[in-house]
């Protein structure tokens, strides 16, 4: 392992032509130990990425290329608490908000205290507002509306949906969008007198979350009085002030810190509507899943470290096989919000084109990342995966035990799912799909469905397993892969914890406000979108003498 990381690249090419054509099912045949070396497990989380265009001397090339760009004095960065999100000169210490008190490392042990101190604030108000009555004058809760968007709703929304059937709180409604069909039916439906309102910003200052929050606000106050609606207003956020600015009593802000990105905050406080949902042993179990996949992170060596092993793969299909996107596909309809938390945190995190230092990516960096749920997917767009001419890889999921008693239908489920890896892989050549086609008499149909029904085969997935769909089970996974984005943004050379390319759009949308309104000319805009918000403003205000 003495060569550099430049020499590395042409290294790397030269195991990617020579794999080049080279059958899945070839390597296999080479190999038959690479399940031992491809497949793994952390606790209740399985992941199987026998299914790769690697061999052994591939792998060997990868794992000494992230060790030679330093991903072990990189990860000790990381969890050791250095900014290494340099810049916004601060740390990234979401692996801390899970640590256990007693494993905080010393240096941290200020922020592990707050950590701790925040917790056991979510316990107050967990045990306050699940209970019936509540001890601060409050009515039962029955509805917590939860008001936040991007990492303020993502994950919260995916483990409330996912963990849904072991909830025994509140019922709890995600408000993201500013559209505001859902928010008016939101207050039209509710009862105001046994709703809470959390409204989750890191920043406070995100246009839709504050938009949305003060209607909810207004909506309390008009129904229950200013006192009374100010009881049910509550706040997650690194900005104080401004919660209290907004009229929220600071004792009802709950901190987010600048050491944890918003993509990477469920497990703070902005996990509080988690918590309220599943109650605490719930949300611990959350952090204890994900605890355990940082331990591994941490301490197995790299060939064995499954977060560094999904990132060497989606990199090594992205840079070296071109690979543009990379699908995921969880065959579990309560991991349906899954593509979406998973998009935010890949694409957020690792869609840069200038590296740490400023100067341009010299590869690729992040694939798009899309998926939805299978076996729906199946009868949607998995045409393409398995004959369209672009290759993209596939992250399955699926949940060996379910949660229900109909085991034929999970049987079925878990059977598409591995059916699907395994067809993928595959494939079906010209000669085999003529031998399935022998009845058809007539040579040149035989020929044309030949074609139609051969399949190119050699596409790659990854198959991750969970025992069951238990906090602890989803913890292990959504850290698996904050992990794995981390590796990745390391290979890429990028600063995964910044996130600058929202920001134009943003003070676009700012500016583009007024000119709906009709208030301004929108000097400044391109004649395109000047023309489309004309458009719009025409359209919106009715024709005079018309009812609006
Ligand atoms: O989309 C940009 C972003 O800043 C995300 O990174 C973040 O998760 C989201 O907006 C919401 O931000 P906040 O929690 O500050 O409202």
């Amino acid at each position: 392992m003495s060569q550099s990381p430049d020499h590395d690249i042409d290294v790397l090419a030269g195991h990617a032509a020579r794999l080049a054509g080279v059958p899945l099912a070839e390597l296999f045949q080479r190999e038959p130990g690479r399940i031992d070396w491809l497949a793994g497990t952390i606790g209740p989380l399985h992941v199987d990425c026998a299914k790769q265009p690697v061999d052994a001397g591939a792998w060997q090339a990868l794992l000494g290329h992230v060790h030679r760009l330093g991903l072990e004095p990189a990860r000790a960065a990381l969890l050791g608490g250095a900014r290494v999100n340099a810049t916004e000169d601060r740390p990234a210490l979401h692996a801390l908000l899970r640590t256990p008190p007693d494993e905080v490392p010393p240096a941290l042990r200020a922020q592990g205290e707050a950590i701790a101190a925040t917790l056991a604030r979510i316990d107050a108000l967990v045990s306050m507002l699940r209970t019936t009555p509540g001890d601060h004058g409050l009515p039962a809760v029955a509805d917590v509306v939860s008001v936040g968007i991007g990492g303020s709703e993502l994950g919260p929304r995916l483990a409330c949906e996912a963990l849904a059937g072991q909830a025994g709180g509140p019922r709890v409604h995600f408000l993201a969008n500013v559209d505001g069909g859902r928010l008016a039916h939101a207050c039209a439906t509710l009862d105001p007198a046994t709703a809470v309102v959390v409204l989750v910003s890191k920043s406070f200052g995100t246009q839709e979350t504050l938009l949305n929050g003060r209607v909810l606000r207004d909506w309390l106050v008009a129904a229950l009085g200013r006192e009374a609606a100010g009881r049910r207003l509550f706040a997650v956020t690194a900005n104080v002030p401004a919660a209290q600015a907004f009229g929220i009593p600071a004792d009802q802000v709950l901190p987010m810190w600048d050491f944890v990105g918003g993509r990477f905050s469920l497990w703070s406080a902005a996990g509080l509507p988690v918590a309220l949902a599943l109650g605490m042993d719930g949300f611990r179990g959350l952090l204890a899943g994900a605890a355990q996949v940082d331990r591994h992170f941490r301490d197995a060596p790299l060939a064995d470290n499954l977060p560094v092993r999904l990132a060497l793969l989606a990199w090594w299909n992205r840079v070296w096989l071109g690979r543009g996107s990379h699908c995921v596909v969880p065959y579990d309809d309560r991991l349906a919000a899954f593509p979406g938390w998973l998009q935010q945190l890949e694409m957020e995190s690792n869609g840069k084109r200038v590296t740490a230092q400023g100067e341009p990516v010299t590869l690729p960096t992040v694939p798009v990342i899309w998926g939805s749920v299978g076996a729906n997917a199946q009868h949607a767009y998995f045409q393409a995966l398995h004959q369209g001419t672009d290759v993209v890889p596939v992250d399955f999921i699926g949940v060996v035990r379910p949660d229900h008693d109909l085991h034929g239908n999970h049987q079925a489920l878990l059977a598409n799912l591995l059916a699907q890896g395994a067809a993928l892989m595959a494939g079906r050549d010209r000669a085999s799909a003529r031998a399935l086609l022998a009845g058809e008499a007539d040579p040149a149909r035989r020929e044309l469905l030949a074609a139609q029904t051969s399949f190119p085969g050699d596409r790659p997935s990854n198959t991750l397993l969970l025992d069951r769909l238990t906090p602890e089970a989803l913890g292990a996974l959504l850290a698996l892969y904050e992990h794995k984005t981390f590796v990745y943004a390391l290979l890429c050379g990028i600063n995964p914890f910044d996130q600058w390319g929202v920001e134009l759009g943003k003070s676009l949308a700012a500016k583009l406000a007024p000119v709906l309104a009709g208030g301004e000319p929108g000097d400044g805009l391109d004649a395109s979108t000047r023309a489309l918000a004309a458009h719009v403003r025409a359209r919106f205000a009715p024709p005079p003498g018309r009812p609006g």
